[in-house]
């Protein structure tokens, strides 16, 4: 008896162990049949600035976000990471990367050598951007200066720091799928949807997440602690903004100016250093599509904290 309920426990234990590889495996795009593409650089440096690429990947204490040698220390709940190098240097950076190797990590979160990348790269997000658009990033980076030297290690704890469990991590918290447009609303709104959800990767902070670290669907925009420690990132449904114009969420991207004259802190003044470099018209169309989002009721922030 005591032999058959081992062999069946350990029946049931190969089978998670299968359904757990099987589930973990790294998932990219096959290179092959990839249509050719000839870069937009302008478009490129659009995405760049969108995506916020210079917050985490430029070398710190040094005023050129454009050199991104990597060393940023990225805070949170399961450790600190270590933004990497990638500039174009050939032997620190991604400077010998192929197209299919640059578009499987952003938009994948998959390396060249096949394994997950931490979601504190925000891929959750630029998953959904466009293929062409993420092509016309990489010719971009290649345009800017090659830094040598490669970071130090992250510092996390197990069992976060074993790479396979994030696939698991994935299959539960990244859909894959691209955006839709909405035939419904004006290409206007589309193109601030677009921004917003691939590249602006503005819910990954701007959202609760629950104890796995995935966002909570229903609350997404509706504010959060602060991953990185202290502070409340307030919500920016209209909840909260109902009271903003489209313009005044325009001109706030633009230079951190809040309607009352403030100015924004925290680690929002990282995300404006890269949104004012956006065209006039992308920064219309963002707050086009933020003013569109309903109001949610977020997580209550701490007391003597006036977000909400
Ligand atoms: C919030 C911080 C953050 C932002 C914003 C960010 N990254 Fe990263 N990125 C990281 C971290 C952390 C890693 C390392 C992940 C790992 O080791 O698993 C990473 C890894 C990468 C890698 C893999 C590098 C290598 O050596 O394997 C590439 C390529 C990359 N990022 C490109 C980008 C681009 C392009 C953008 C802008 C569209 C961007 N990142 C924005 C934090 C960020
Ligand atoms: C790295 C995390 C992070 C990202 C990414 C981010 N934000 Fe923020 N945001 C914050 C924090 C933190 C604050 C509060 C700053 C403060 O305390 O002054 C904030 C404040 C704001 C505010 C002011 C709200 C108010 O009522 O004061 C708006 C609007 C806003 N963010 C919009 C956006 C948009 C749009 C995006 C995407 C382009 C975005 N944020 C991306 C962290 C982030």
């Amino acid at each position: 008896m005591l032999q058959r309920t081992s062999l069946v426990a350990l029946l049931a234990a190969v089978a998670v162990a299968g359904v757990y590889w099987w589930l973990s495996a790294p998932v990219v795009a096959a290179a092959a049949n990839a249509p050719a593409h000839v870069p937009d650089l302008a478009n490129g440096e659009v995405m760049f600035n969108a995506g916020g690429c210079a917050s985490c990947h430029a070398v710190p204490n040094q005023p050129d976000r454009l050199r991104l040698g990597g060393g940023v220390a990225i805070k949170s709940p399961f450790g600190t990471f270590y933004a990497p190098n990638i500039s174009p240097d050939p032997n620190d950076g991604i400077g010998k990367w192929t197209d299919a190797d640059f578009v499987n990590a952003v938009m994948h979160g998959v390396s060249p050598a096949g394994q997950h990348y931490f979601p504190a790269f925000p891929y959750t997000s630029y998953q959904h951007a466009r293929r062409e658009d993420v092509l016309d990033l990489f010719a971009y980076l290649k345009t800017l200066p090659a830094v040598a030297g490669k970071v130090r290690d992250h510092d996390v704890g197990f069992p976060f720091d074993i790479r396979r469990n994030i696939g698991i991590w994935k299959f539960l918290f990244m859909d894959g799928k691209p955006l839709v447009a909405d035939g419904s609303k004006s290409p206007q709104w589309n193109r601030g949807a677009y921004l917003v959800n691939s590249f602006g990767h503005c819910a990954e902070c701007h959202s609760p997440r629950n104890a796995l670290g995935g966002i909570i669907t229903g609350q997404r925009f509706a504010g959060a602690p602060n991953p990185e420690g202290e502070g409340w990132v307030p919500n920016i449904t209209q909840k909260r903004l109902g009271e903003w114009s489209a313009k005044d969420l325009a001109n706030f991207l633009k230079t951190g100016e809040l309607p009352d004259g403030d100015s924004v802190g925290g680690a929002m003044t990282r995300v404006i250093k890269n949104t004012s470099q956006l065209p006039d018209q992308d920064l219309a169309a963002m707050a086009e599509y933020l003013k569109s989002l309903p109001p949610v009721d977020g997580p209550t922030p701490p007391k003597r904290k006036q977000a909400s």
